[in-house]
């Protein structure tokens, strides 16, 4: 019988999903407002360690309301990671900032601290961290630096649920910071986003923004101070997301747990390079990716095809941002270590759920596609 095929990523439901949806539905709260948006928010941010969640539709919006909210506007430079999910760079865009790209450490492969202060002028306003594949960024070196230049410091921890910095949550660092809860992610609602931060302003500003900035009182109900968006979770979402976090420490330690295993089962095996992890990072593994070197044998998308046709799937990582059609659209030498992470990055099976036997079918599968390359 043929083995079923092992999917890149699937959401996984704790329990609970299914009776708070139902709750919510039988009492009909299936718009904005409702318990389980409450409740979500509060236990979101109690789990960054900070203060407030702001619950929104997805994590893009989350991006624009998280920028909006630290008033990023035309003109203003917002140094950005080269290596990175396109969505905070299009939130960038989306209030005419422009975004600044970086390239990224091989040794973490976020954005490399080092080579920010030379992409710093007048014009730039905040420093964006965007937290890759689940490695946290250098946030010590980062505020050092946005304290230093006196700028605003960003997070986009849309990757990176449950990520450490020196035992502090990746979402805490910022003045704000934007999360997905997409159904790849590790806490998920299907579709979903929340900004937390810590500052009361900021967290004000965020609820008005998400909601047209309406007034809240009647006299001011169709009474706008500023130019709002309608970016709202439903209570449905969120009854899907209180059941998530249920689990939330649990899941993080499954994603962790299933990178152990590949270490074990990949490490060894001739050109794969796994992924590095810095000593003072908790690397939460959203993916677990791997760099397919020249003596592999394959280009890595020879190894993707191959390894599809045994039944497992895999995914390429980011095309390097620099190159996007929106920018320069050709290679530019300042980004070396962006473009190799996009020429031999491959991403392999890792689903909260996944067991042992399942990672050792794909080390097989790798291993498997080598001896036949190398006959
Ligand atoms: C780093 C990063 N930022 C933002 C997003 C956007 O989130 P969403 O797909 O929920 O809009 C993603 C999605 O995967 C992401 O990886």
């Amino acid at each position: 019988m043929p083995q079923p095929r092992i999917p890149v990523s699937r959401p996984h439901q704790w329990g609970n999903e299914l009776p708070y949806v139902t709750k919510a539905l039988q009492e009909n709260w299936i718009s904005s407002a409702g318990e389980y948006l409450d409740r979500f928010e509060r236990s979101f941010a109690d789990f960054c360690g900070v203060r407030y969640g702001i619950a929104c539709a997805n994590g893009t919006v989350a991006c624009h309301l998280a920028f909006a909210a630290a008033e990023i506007g035309p003109g203003d430079e917002v140094i950005c990671p080269d290596f990175t999910m396109m969505a905070p760079v299009f939130a960038l865009l989306y209030l005419g900032a422009k975004p600044v790209f970086v390239d990224a450490d091989e040794h973490s492969w976020t954005v490399d601290v080092e080579k920010i202060e030379a992409a710093i002028t007048p014009r730039t306003k905040a420093i964006l961290a965007v937290h890759i594949y689940g490695h946290p960024c250098d946030m010590a070196a980062i505020a050092e630096i946005a304290r230093r230049r006196n700028l605003t410091v960003l997070e986009d921890a849309a990757e990176a649920h449950g990520a450490t910095v020196r035992g502090r949550r990746a979402g805490s660092f910022g003045i704000a910071a934007a999360f997905s809860f997409y159904a790849n992610k590790i806490i998920t609602t299907g579709e979903g986003g929340m900004v937390v931060t810590d500052d009361d302003t900021t967290a004000a500003r965020l609820r008005s923004l998400r909601n047209l900035c309406l007034g809240r009182s009647n006299e001011t109900r169709f009474v706008h101070d500023g130019v709002g968006f309608q970016y709202r979770m439903t209570n449905l979402q969120a009854a899907i997301g209180v059941a998530q976090m249920e689990h939330a420490e649990e899941a993080v330690a499954a994603k962790i747990a299933i990178a152990r295993w590949y270490e074990e089962e990949l490490r060894g095996i001739r050109g794969i390079t796994l992924p590095p992890t810095r000593d003072w990072a908790q690397n939460v593994y959203w993916v677990f990716g791997v760099l397919v070197e020249d003596d592999f044998g394959l280009s890595r998308v020879e190894l993707q095809r191959r390894l599809d046709s045994l039944g497992v799937e895999t995914r390429t990582f980011f095309y390097p941002t620099h190159q996007q059609s929106m920018f320069e659209g050709k290679a530019n030498a300042q980004f070396p270590v962006s473009r190799r992470l996009w020429e031999r990055g491959l991403y392999v099976p890792s689903y909260i759920g996944m067991d042992r036997a399942t990672v050792a079918r794909v080390a097989e599968a790798i291993r498997t596609v080598q001896k036949a390359a190398s006959a």
